[in-house]
């Protein structure tokens, strides 16, 4: 697959990813090379790495835990000790070796190191492949309240092998379809129709689904880095979505919900607060509603968490004076930003979904 560029580095492909990470890491002045990999990366996607890696460098592999809870201060402070203790100085390397928790923090820990030090994001999810790794938004949580904190820093590359999805659950899987069924409702039409389309055993359909979303999202980020306007589009479904999770996350009990399971629900309110305020398609939204909840199932949304849910939502980063602006849709691939919306609207889209 060709590369794309994006604005000051490349996303690179298969074979040609790996000898371009190789050529950079021989050719340029690297003082110390890290890798930061989670339990479970280490296990199962590091031998494929250390196999395409062909350098006369020593790796240095920094372990985290594994889950959404190791995206906190405190996990940054045991990497800058940890790189500090080995010497990593301005000309080190760090690749992020994992899936959005890992290139997220490993991104923030880079950007902040020092003033910043250089990261490659090497995804290892489909949630990473078609987004969190791609255009440079960098952060960790603050309690239950996600991404609060973080910086815009982008990596000097990005290397995409879907190899390493044959590693994925299935249910971490379908947490990157969401993104890829973002980008097809709020963007592209003709993804939307390929996402229909697709199976899970179509690797083919798959690798096309993945570069079209790599494709989007880079477009957007290349116009709008630092999300003052038009890459808002890439939050359709995430704000309710957001607020979902942090409920799930806040929740005692083990019942955690993936990121994407939580952005799907949220973009069904979204549809259906598209309908109530821009006439979107009721039918279409049903349609939208059936795919969703037979791919990701349903989340319970308990009445009494309603109004944890609307409290949650105000805490989203992108309010405004406690307002969030939406993300809606007039058509499947046409968005509209800032959509003020009322929390009427929202409690008879909680009803919706519930139905
Ligand atoms: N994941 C949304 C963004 O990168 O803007």
């Amino acid at each position: 697959m060709k590369s794309i560029l994006a604005k000051d580095y490349q996303i690179h492909f298969s074979d040609y990813a790996y000898a371009e990470l190789n050529k950079m890491i021989e050719n340029t002045a690297i003082s110390k090379l890290f890798i930061i990999a989670d339990k479970n990366t280490l296990a199962f996607c590091y031998p494929r790495l250390k196999e395409k890696l062909s350098i006369n460098k020593t790796v240095e592999i920094l372990e985290i835990g594994i889950g959404e809870n190791q995206k906190t201060i405190e996990t940054c402070e045991q990497l800058w000790i940890k790189l500090c203790d080995l010497q990593a100085d301005r000309s080190a390397l760090i690749l992020n070796l994992g899936g959005g928790i890992v290139s997220d923090l490993g991104g923030f820990v880079a950007a902040t190191l020092k003033r910043g030090i250089r990261f490659i994001n090497i995804p290892t999810t489909l949630l990473g492949m078609v987004d969190a790794a791609i255009g440079g938004k960098t952060g960790i949580n603050l309690g239950a309240l996600k991404n609060q904190v973080g910086a815009f820093y982008n990596p000097s590359m990005i290397v995409i092998d879907t190899a390493y999805l044959k590693t994925l659950p299935p249910r971490e899987f379908r947490s990157g379809m969401s993104e890829i069924l973002k980008y097809g409702l709020s963007y592209d039409e003709n993804l939307y129709q390929l996402i229909k389309a697709y199976t899970e055993t179509d690797f083919v359909t798959l690798e096309k689904l993945i570069y079209r979303s790599i494709e989007i999202k880079n477009e957007v980020v290349l116009k709008d880095p630092q999300e003052q306007n038009l890459r808002k589009v890439l939050n359709f479904g995430h704000s309710l979505g957001h607020a979902i999770e942090s409920l799930f996350l806040s929740k005692l009990e083990e019942n955690h919900i993936t990121h994407g399971e939580a952005v799907a629900a949220g973009m069904v309110l979204a549809a259906h607060l598209s309908s109530q305020y821009l006439g979107f398609s009721l039918e279409k939204t049903a349609e939208i509603k059936c795919h969703i909840q037979k791919y990701f199932g349903q989340i319970e949304l308990l009445k009494p968490d309603y109004h944890l849910i609307l409290n949650l939502l105000k805490h989203d980063k992108k309010a405004e004076s406690g307002c969030v602006k939406f993300v809606l849709i007039t058509q499947i691939g046409r968005f509209k930003l800032n959509c003020e919306v009322g929390e009427t609207a929202i409690i008879k889209a909680l009803d919706y979904y519930n139905t």
